[in-house]
């Protein structure tokens, strides 16, 4: 490149851009063995539905592994490695038994921890059954989820129980997958890039179109551009967002989104129902899980209750295997133009490449959430941060985990511009220290009491109620 062609703006400098360099392979590769695919295998993943283990055995493939998962007639859940030990048929061709599974090729019988219980072809199995096994992973189901456990035996933990599963009582889980052809992280980071809710998800990229073809998504200050901040949680185990919006007649809505690291998030309600409620509960647990380093797949649970969907919007039929993720407004099953009329989700994350390239991107101030989330990823990869005390303290005691999403519409008066950011930011600040401080409640419904009356003391603004002396 001559030194003239490097003078800013570089006008038709395409060919001086054309290449491509790696991706970060240290926070997007979860092949077995890579520092990603390590750390993501100390914890419970999501593998499939259960609704996709009938009675045949199900190919599956997880973190670059080749899989077969199944449901034993005893009801137990077999997940173990596709390949069998003998002669190597794929077990996805096998017979599902009482208790675990027959290869099809000379009958060797695993049960679902791999032991090895018969081998019909042989005169005298004794040896085999002593020296043989075949690889298998500690599984489960949960409402209709399949989660398994892929990483060293000694190092399991427990399964991370979230206050959002149980609270309000009448929560009701769905389970619900999305398939994505690119790297799981681009599909996750992308909570964090919630500024492209006021450009994707809104009329500036679907000018004329239903708004229920645009992204499912119609509610009064979502599209607006938010004022933002986000912050490490959980000792660096996670983030939040915290984006403030200005909505009309005096209010302010504050919503709350948080990642748990690896690959878990937890969603604020359900819109456009979050726009006017007040309380800290969750509308979706999600998990982004690598299939390879090319395709990921959205596992979640939809929580339907009183609280985060009081208006019944939510639909079961929405849930289910590859179905549409309400809150993410639609799925890769649109038609190539229709995608290009009206693009979603899908569309600018798939298009991002197959593995998203960051050496390449340009970051503006509205990127730092993506661009926290990487860096805390990065450093727990490097096994720079310390597991989440508190975590670990309520696993222990067999207690839920609290979270950190939440929605409230405070009456807060509009001020001149600057002066509104201003203090839009100053609330979200306090809406976050709010459910960091809720941290010492003991039960989820004293945390949602506590929340409740916390937010309802700077329900007014912070100013007002300062002047009034009620946040003493
Ligand atoms: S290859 Fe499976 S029993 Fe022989
Ligand atoms: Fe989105």
């Amino acid at each position: 490149m001559s030194k003239d062609s490097k003078t800013f703006p570089l006008r038709f400098s395409g060919y001086h851009r054309r290449d491509v360099p790696a991706p970060d392979s240290e926070l997007t590769s979860t092949n077995p063995g890579t520092p990603m695919g390590e750390y993501m295998r100390r914890y419970w993943q999501p593998v499939c539905l259960s609704e996709e283990l009938k009675d045949l055995p199900k190919a599956i493939r997880i973190l670059g592994e080749d899989l077969v998962a199944f449901r034993a007639k005893n009801g137990s859940i077999g997940v173990m490695h596709l390949h069998c030990a003998h002669r190597g048929a794929s077990l996805e061709y096998g017979i599902v038994s009482e208790n675990g599974i027959r290869c099809c090729y000379h009958g060797w019988h695993y049960a679902v921890d791999g032991t090895l219980q018969d081998a019909p072809c042989e005169h005298d199995a004794t040896r085999l059954k002593d020296t043989v096994c075949q690889g298998a992973y500690p599984a489960f189901e949960r409402n209709g989820l399949v989660f398994a456990y892929m990483g060293p035996p000694e190092q399991k933990p427990p399964f991370p129980e979230f206050d959002s599963y149980t609270f309000p009582a009448d929560t009701k889980l769905v389970a619900f997958s999305n398939m994505y052809p690119c790297n799981w992280l681009q599909v996750y980071e992308n909570i964090m890039d919630h500024m492209h809710t006021a450009v994707l998800h809104n009329k500036m990229v679907a000018e004329g179109v239903d708004s229920d073809v645009a992204a499912g998504v119609s509610l009064e200050g979502f599209g607006d551009m938010p004022i933002m901040q986000w912050e490490a949680t959980r000792g660096g185990n996670g983030c939040v967002f915290v984006a403030g919006r200005r909505l009309p007649e005096n209010t302010v809505w504050v919503r709350m989104t948080e990642m748990i690291f690896p690959n878990y998030l937890q969603i604020g309600s359900l819109l456009p129902t979050a726009a006017r409620e007040r309380h800290g509960n969750s509308g979706c647990t999600r998990w982004s899980v690598p299939v390879d380093d090319h395709n990921m797949i959205i596992f979640g649970f939809r929580h339907f209750n009183s609280t985060v969907d009081p208006d019944g919007l939510g639909d079961e039929s929405e849930c289910g295997y590859d179905k549409i993720d309400f809150l993410e407004g639609q799925v890769g099953n649109r038609s190539y133009e229709e995608g290009q009329r009206a693009p979603g989700d899908w569309e600018a994350i798939v298009s991002q490449r197959r593995i998203a390239v960051h050496s390449l991107e340009h970051p503006g101030g509205s990127d730092v959430g993506v661009y926290l989330c990487r860096r805390l990823l990065r450093e727990a990869v490097r096994g720079k941060t310390a597991p989440d005390a508190l975590y670990e303290q309520l696993a222990a005691q067999g207690r839920t985990l609290p979270l950190y999403s939440q929605d409230s519409v405070l009456r807060v008066p509009e001020l001149p511009r600057a002066e509104d950011r201003k203090q839009i930011l100053a609330l979200g600040k306090k809406v976050l220290e709010i459910m960091r401080a809720a941290d010492d409640c003991a039960t989820p419904a004293e945390r949602d009491a506590y929340v409740r009356r916390e937010l309802d003391r700077i329900d007014g603004g912070l100013a007002v109620k300062a002047e009034e002396g009620a946040l003493a």
